[in-house]
């Protein structure tokens, strides 16, 4: 195979349809369609462009396997955010090996935001030649012809163009889950917090019209779909405004709720806390990611706000909502973070009382400024206080969990339950997990449960009548 590197856009059209005459020949002889592994890692962002993709390869004749063994194609849609996600990427990789030698037709494909590194693009070419094809976040569009290139003439692509291209519409998306949607408002992210790669990967802010965002989402709802998650890096910098926008999607008419994330605090605002409460569509909970609870951390991290005016939405949240519900992201063992501040980490959230966190051993990402930081506390320190923290929040979850306990919720059922068969699990406005003993035929509807007993992880109620 010989290497090229694809600088612009070929001709789509032509090669869209060279890919479904070979797709229409390969079914005859195989008697089945070109099937792709099509796997997407990280975010919900990534998720959302996984099933863009997906969409693009079945309108050229794919058909899909969960299985890389029998695969034609092989696209891993990649996470940079940690170097435990990488690795694993990398691992996955290199056990493919063995499939190229048993099938040298086989393309291999690594997209996202991995590969949209340099430095990433690099080690592939040179380490893994089991890999046909590397393209990174903006180079979407351009996936017929890349793969067109690969399929007829056996080279290896390599496309990280970084093109701001115009967003495209004009696409259909094949969506793995049936009740629930996911639907980007916004691209890319321009806060550079010191630790992230994120903006370095994805780019610049860019904002969907509401037009393009409210027309998905009503034709999601008329397909039946029962949750809406708006996505973006930062909702709260949404060009045409984030709230109205709320309003907007929950003047839709049809039975379904509305969740978004990320919120970041430095713009979450009154306005927004009042269209969540005012939006009977839009459940009571707000993913507002906080990572640390020292403000000299926090500077650090260039977050761009302190603990007191994180805790000023809050409060206001709650003295509207006593039960607001909060659920954030932390970061422990930022560069430089001592023991001390790491506690502070932990009354913060004694004293918010989320529902959930979601916490991470900070990991050192090339590129970014906290990269060049002095660090040294050791991973196995970073590892402890990670443990301790999450012992803390188990400990608040089970006590914070126990408000439900004796009320009835409005749950979505999503599928068999945890506990047992002859459960339906599923989740409340607030997204928690709810197992409620219920007959499958309430998958994908809203059911009524009275809440009867609160674990640290989920709650267990009874279905009403
Ligand atoms: N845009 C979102 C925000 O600002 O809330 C976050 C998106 S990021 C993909 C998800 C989470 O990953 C972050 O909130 C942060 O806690 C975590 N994260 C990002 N970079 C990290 C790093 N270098 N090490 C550990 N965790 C990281
Ligand atoms: Fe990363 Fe910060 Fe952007 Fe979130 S807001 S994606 S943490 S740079
Ligand atoms: Fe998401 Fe990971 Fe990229 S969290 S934006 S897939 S770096």
């Amino acid at each position: 195979m010989t290497e090229r590197i694809l600088s612009d856009n070929a001709d789509a059209v032509l090669s869209k349809t060279n890919i479904l005459n070979w797709a229409e020949e390969y079914a005859r002889t195989c008697g089945h369609a070109p099937l792709a592994y099509v796997h997407s890692y990280g975010c919900q962002q990534n998720v959302s462009d996984g099933e863009k993709i997906k969409g693009m390869l079945a309108k050229v004749g794919y058909e899909f396997t969960d299985n890389t063994e029998g695969a034609q194609f092989i696209l891993l849609n990649t996470c940079a955010v940690r170097e435990n996600a990488e690795d694993r990427v990398f691992g996955n990789i290199g056990n493919m090996k063995k499939l190229k030698e048993q099938n040298k037709e086989l393309i291999i494909g690594v997209c996202g935001c991995m590969a949209q590194q340099q430095h990433v693009a690099d080690k592939i070419k040179s380490a893994y030649r089991q890999v046909d094809l590397v393209f990174g976040t903006f180079a979407y569009n351009d996936l017929y012809s890349m793969l067109w290139e690969v399929i007829s003439k056996r080279r290896r692509i390599f496309n990280l163009s970084e093109n701001h291209v115009d967003i495209n519409e004009d696409f259909t998306q094949l969506r793995d889950d049936k009740i629930r949607a996911f639907v980007p408002v916004m691209y890319g992210c321009n806060n550079f917090c010191t630790y992230c790669i994120v903006p370095y990967v994805r780019g610049r802010e860019r904002s969907r019209k509401p037009e393009a965002v409210i027309n998905e989402v009503r034709e999601l709802v008329s397909a039946g779909y029962k949750e809406i998650t708006l996505l973006g890096q930062n909702v709260n910098s949404y060009s045409y405004g984030f709230p109205a926008l709320l309003r907007e999607i929950n003047a839709i008419e049809g039975n379904f709720r509305i969740r978004f994330m990320s919120s970041h605090p430095k713009d979450a605002t009154k306005e927004l806390i009042d269209a969540i409460i005012d939006c009977d569509k839009v459940c009571t909970h707000l993913h507002l990611p906080v990572q640390a609870g020292s403000d000299r951390i926090l500077k650090l991290m260039n977050r761009r706000y302190t603990v007191e005016k994180y805790m000023e939405i809050i409060d206001y949240a709650r003295s509207r909502e006593p039960e607001f519900s909060f659920t954030t992201d932390l970061i422990v063992g930022f560069p430089g973070e001592t023991y001390e501040e790491f506690c502070e980490t932990k009354e913060l959230i004694k004293k918010v009382k989320y529902d959930n966190i979601y916490s991470f051993v900070y990991s050192r990402r090339s590129g970014t400024k906290a990269a060049e930081m002095e660090d040294n506390i050791s991973d196995k320190q970073k590892g402890l206080w990670l443990r301790e923290l999450l012992l803390e929040q188990r400990e608040l979850t089970s006590e914070w969990f126990k408000r439900f306990v004796g009320k009835t919720v409005t749950v979505l059922a999503e599928g068999e339950g945890r506990t047992s068969s002859d459960h339906l699990t599923g989740k409340t406005d607030e997204n928690i997990i709810v197992e409620v003993k219920a007959d499958k035929k309430y998958i994908g509807e809203f059911i009524q449960v009275r809440i009867t007993k609160a674990m640290n992880w989920a709650l267990e109620g009874e279905l009403v009548k």
